[in-house]
């Protein structure tokens, strides 16, 4: 068991903020899970599972054990000739398991490509990108129970996954540390390419029939030209989520804002687009000293040099606030705030 006293978390968060864990401990090897968890019990500090920080703004120093997930592994469960199935461990970059599928020719991430983090975390919040969730792929979550270290596997129905959610940012938050997540992928592909965006991608390259690759490499470029790199500039991705109304709300916007964007995702539920709310309020590109606004991307705040966490946080509440007072709409934060 690898672990650290009083160590700094700048590096373990794509933020980049600066705060320190009373211990960080890092878990390399499934048969170590036992060990670390005896030890975690007899401390008796609070637990934080943390995989690539990518979702993640640290408000103050973490008095408790930070539990590093570094379980590496893919395997094959089973295939034919239209399906396989891969378990994968906890700790593997998703990006990297993209790829390796891409190199396969096992369809069905493509659109996910370049979401920054690790395999546990994307039942988490059911990561979401250029038409495509998690949830369409996920099989079975595999866990082990914090409280007495039984082994317990998820369904992907027992998960309840939902617009950037599952049970463990729910009902069962902090109680289950992810080990591995098994997937089904397609040997042909059933290209997605709904998002208007990808088109667009597409015809500028001049490819008429794409395949898998061709659909990364769209959202690879689409992603780099309006999210900024967490090497350069800190960020957690999306702050908020996008807000789900009814359609009386979104008639009612509708008639005061005939350019808002809104998407149909059930007959009388719409989706709003929580970056255009905000640019509206002018919030957009937004810099108070060393954190703000992201200027290509109004729903990323950014910190672009040691802010803490609590001015981005502040800074979070003020847009909730200016939005509410706008467009009588309330937003949610999507990042995890510890
Ligand atoms: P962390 O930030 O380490 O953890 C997130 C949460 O999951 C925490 O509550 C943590 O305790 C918990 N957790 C992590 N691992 C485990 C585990 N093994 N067991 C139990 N709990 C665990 N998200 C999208 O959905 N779509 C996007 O397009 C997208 N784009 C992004 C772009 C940028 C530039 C950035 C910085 C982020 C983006 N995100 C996006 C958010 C983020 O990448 C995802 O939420 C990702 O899944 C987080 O993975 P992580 O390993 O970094 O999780
Ligand atoms: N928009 C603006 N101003 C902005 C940003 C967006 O007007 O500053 C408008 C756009 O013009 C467009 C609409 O909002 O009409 C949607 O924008 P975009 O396609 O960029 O997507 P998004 O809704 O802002 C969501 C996800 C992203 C995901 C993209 C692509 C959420 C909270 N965010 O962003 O996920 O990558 O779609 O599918 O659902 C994340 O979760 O961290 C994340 C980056």
């Amino acid at each position: 068991m690898n672990s650290l006293k009083n160590t700094s978390l700048k590096p373990y968060n794509t933020f980049g903020i600066v705060c320190q864990a009373s211990e960080v401990i890092e878990l390399n090897m499934i048969e170590e899970i036992a060990e670390v968890l005896r030890y975690i019990k007899q401390q008796n500090k609070t637990l934080l599972i943390l995989g690539g920080g990518s979702n993640v703004l640290f408000t103050r120093d973490f008095n408790g054990i930070v539990l590093l997930n570094n379980l590496k592994g893919i395997q094959v469960l089973s295939e034919d000739s239209n399906e396989v199935m891969l378990t994968v461990s906890a700790g593997e970059v998703w990006h990297d398991l993209v790829l390796y599928c891409i190199e396969k020719n096992y369809a069905g991430m493509e659109n996910l490509s370049l979401i920054p983090g690790k395999v546990g975390a994307s039942p988490m919040q059911n990561i979401g990108a250029y038409g495509v969730e998690v949830k369409d792929l996920i099989t079975q979550v595999n866990t082990i129970r914090l409280a007495d270290g039984a082994k317990v596997s998820f369904s992907n129905e027992e998960c309840k996954f939902d617009y950037r959610s599952s049970i463990f940012k729910t009902t069962h938050k902090n109680q289950y540390l992810i080990v591995s997540v098994d997937f089904k992928l397609y040997k042909s592909p059933k290209l997605n390419t709904s998002y208007g965006a990808i088109n667009n991608e597409l015809i500028t390259k001049g490819i008429s029939s794409p395949n898998i690759k061709d659909i990364s490499e769209a959202v690879i470029s689409i992603r780099r030209s309006k999210l900024p790199d967490p090497a350069k500039i800190g960020n957690a991705g999306s702050f908020f989520k996008n807000p789900v109304v009814d359609l009386t709300t979104a008639n009612r916007l509708r008639k005061e804002y005939p350019t808002i964007p809104q998407y149909e995702v059930g007959e009388n539920i719409r989706k709003l687009a929580a970056g255009w709310l905000i640019e509206q309020c002018g919030w957009k590109g937004k810099t108070i000293d060393n954190y703000g606004v992201h200027k290509l991307q109004a729903l990323v705040l950014v910190n672009y040099n040691d802010a803490t966490g609590k001015q981005i946080f502040d800074l979070s509440t003020k847009i909730i606030d200016s939005v509410k007072e706008k467009f009588g709409v309330e937003l949610e934060r999507e990042v995890n705030i510890i």
